[in-house]
């Protein structure tokens, strides 16, 4: 099992839409892939979900709690992905597995280390903006990381922040191989945007994984509560999501299958 953690120090970067695409690509090119939802916003489902019309509420937060088992909790998601939700949680009850968690620092490894996935299964995690026990628990079970940034100053400003939590919880561990970029919403047509790209171009170097150009087509699909692969399948969008699975691929595995997403 393979895990992937996207995040950002920056709200309304990106890291659920790269999530979601990130699931799809890798499921289209054939890995059993589990994608789980950190953040109490509970979006990925929007993304992801066969059915996000299903009604139920159940994810991550009642299977912790044990109100249901974790095969219950998890859905079934566009192009065989299986989707664990956040689920829905009042303010109480989120602040309370905050403290168990906060409590168990080793909880999500633990959790994902039991369900017993095959070897080549991909598990990719969405988390919530910003340094959070769910960030932390990500980080300490994380081999990959995708830091999802937008081309602007202020993405880069708070680069250290997450910088900071890698090298605490990541760094240390034998099995952790590398934080990668992701540079999402590329705007070629504007000035700024083309600068601070090739700023970022040049002080990530070949911890760039890629570039998405902002494209509506992601918007569209969103709302169409379908992906974005099904939605415009030759969009640039689709493109820059097979590049960037493509690479991270060949960080887990250089130069393995690599081809099959390119
Ligand atoms: N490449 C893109 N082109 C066009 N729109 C995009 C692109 N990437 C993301 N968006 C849009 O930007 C918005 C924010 O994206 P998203 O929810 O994935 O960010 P986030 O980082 O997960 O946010 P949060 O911090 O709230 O969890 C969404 O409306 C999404 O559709
Ligand atoms: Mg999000």
């Amino acid at each position: 099992m393979q895990v992937v953690s996207v995040i950002a120090a920056k709200g309304g970067v990106g890291k659920t839409t790269v999530t979601a695409n990130l699931c799809i690509a890798l499921a289209t090119g054939g890995r059993p892939v589990l994608a789980v939802d950190l953040d109490p916003q509970n979006a990925l489902r929007f993304h992801l979900a066969a059915d996000p019309g299903a009604g139920d509420t159940a994810g991550l937060v009642d299977a912790e709690r044990g109100v249901c088992g974790w095969a219950q909790a998890m859905q079934r998601g566009h192009q065989g992905v299986v989707l664990l939700p956040f689920g829905e949680v009042d303010d109480e009850a989120q602040v309370a597995l905050e403290g168990r968690l906060a409590a168990q620092p080793h909880w999500l490894a633990d959790t994902l280390a039991a369900f017993r996935l095959p070897a080549d299964a991909i598990v990719v995690l969405d988390t919530p903006p910003g340094p959070s026990v769910y960030l932390q628990q990500a980080l300490r079970v994380s081999q990959l990381n995708v830091v999802t940034l937008l081309p602007d100053a202020g993405s880069f400003a708070t680069l250290p922040i997450v910088e900071r939590m890698v090298d605490k919880y990541c760094r240390p561990r034998a099995d952790f191989i590398a934080s990668t970029y992701v540079i999402n919403q590329a705007d070629a047509s504007r000035r700024l945007s083309r600068d601070v790209l090739q700023t970022l171009r040049d002080e990530l170097g070949p911890r760039l994984l890629g570039v998405v150009q902002q494209d509506q087509a992601v918007s569209e699909a969103l709302a169409s509560a379908t992906t974005v692969r099904h939605y415009a399948p030759y969009s640039q969008a689709v493109d820059d999501f097979a590049h960037c699975t493509a690479q991270l691929l060949e960080r887990f595995a250089p130069a393995a299958g690599a081809h099959l997403y390119r």
